[in-house]
């Protein structure tokens, strides 16, 4: 059986390029900016971006998560806080994004530190969740070893029966703010010379702004 030859795939990044200028001083309003350019674009899932943490064995350990929200703080997203990611997050607070908008030849990353939302915060996200995502967010021990499907399933329905009207949000269920240290913005360029430009918060609080090599 012939196979695909992975090491052959190649393309070259034509669409545009990215200057100083444009970047400007604030890493938010450009995110924002760069974030609406993605949702005219119409990109899948473009506030999906990759979370990662760190396991206590030093090993990291990414997965998906949607973003949810974002101001001059950080970055936010809902999980449930007795996850893997959730534990993780409770011992080491240093956390990781990166958003790609392949379709635009963009990348962002994020290094930053988590904090836990405000259980009003929390509250307010969850009453707006449709109530299927409520009622799951209550049957899914996430991360946790199960059995089989069925018992997901079982517990769904129990939940369901249980609550009739609103469902409350469960003690376990929020979301976390990264708060960020460092924001690159990667642009795709002709023969992998890329623009990388990088933001890094100084002790004072503002940003100060440089680019690195592809
Ligand atoms: C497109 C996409 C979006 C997802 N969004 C979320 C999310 O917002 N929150 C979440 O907890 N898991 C989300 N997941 C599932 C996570 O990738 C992951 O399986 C789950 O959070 C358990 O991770 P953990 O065991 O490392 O805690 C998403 C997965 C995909 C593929």
């Amino acid at each position: 059986m012939s196979r695909i030859s992975i090491a052959d795939i190649r393309k070259d990044y034509i669409l545009a390029s990215l200057s100083e200028e444009v970047v400007g001083d604030d890493p938010f309003s450009f995110f924002h900016t760069w974030f609406e350019d993605a949702v005219r674009a119409a990109i899948d899932d473009v506030n999906a971006m990759t979370l990662s943490t760190l396991q206590e064995d030093g090993f990291p350990d990414a997965r998906i998560v949607l973003l949810k929200g974002l101001d001059e703080r950080g970055f936010t997203f809902f999980t449930n806080y007795e996850s893997e990611k959730g534990a993780q997050l409770s011992k080491h607070p240093k956390a990781s994004l990166v958003f790609h908008w392949k379709e635009l030849e963009r990348q962002v990353r994020v290094m930053g530190v988590a904090e836990q939302l405000t259980a009003a915060e929390n509250d307010t996200y969850f009453a707006s969740r449709p109530r299927a995502s409520q009622l799951g967010a209550w049957a899914s021990p996430q991360s946790q070893k199960i059995e089989k499907r069925e018992l997901l399933e079982e517990r769904f329905a129990q939940f369901e029966q249980h609550y009739t009207d609103a469902v409350p949000r469960p003690a376990h269920w929020g979301g976390y703010r990264i708060v960020p240290i460092k924001i690159e913005f990667w642009h795709g360029r002709s023969s992998r010379m890329h623009d990388r430009i990088v933001f890094e918060k100084q002790d004072n609080g503002t940003w100060s702004r440089y680019r690195v090599a592809p």
